[in-house]
């Protein structure tokens, strides 16, 4: 199932939207390495999903303290989804590209729908919050956002959750 952006899915603050506009993309360029059962380049590009998965967490809870807005749930949603998706990383590399259709379409489903989810069931509760702020609104600086190069993926999960996975 292909995720396609849509103003519906602004949330109200540009850093977030373009970095979910990005994990769309990740996400439909991981679908197709799926549906493909090309096994090849699925490690990094599911390696970089994570990476940039984890920061995006990092941000909307930074954004989050910045407006006040409660995001106990949010996080728990975070932390539930990142350990799904390392269980699914873990099965999809076991397999190394030998899987049928049916589970290809199980696993490829999976991201697009945690991802639609995610913003209009999650993101979205902090929309009004965010429309009193400017749209480029950010924390401490004009621009900010997702540094994609920031750290490990285990200091992100430092950062995130105080431990190092999920
Ligand atoms: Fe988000």
């Amino acid at each position: 199932m292909e995720t396609a952006w849509t103003n519906q899915l602004s949330v109200g603050n540009a850093v977030i939207d373009s970095e979910h506009q990005n994990l769309i993309v990740m996400i439909d360029r991981i679908e197709s390495m799926i549906r493909a059962k090309n096994a090849s380049s699925l490690p990094q590009e599911l390696e970089q999903f994570e990476h940039y998965l984890c920061v995006h967490f990092i941000n909307e809870e930074k954004l989050a303290q910045a407006v006040n807005f409660p995001f106990g749930k949010n996080k728990q949603e975070h932390q539930f989804v990142l350990k799904e998706f390392q269980r699914m990383r873990n099965e999809l590399l076991a397999k190394k590209g030998v899987w049928t259709d049916d589970a290809a379409k199980h696993y490829s489903n999976f991201l697009s729908e945690w991802m639609t989810s995610h913003i209009v069931r999650e993101d979205m509760l902090m929309k009004p919050v965010l429309q009193t702020h400017d749209y480029k609104f950010w924390p401490g600086s004009k621009e900010g956002g997702a540094n994609y190069a920031a750290g490990s993926i285990a200091s992100l999960y430092l950062q995130l959750f105080g431990t190092l996975t999920p």
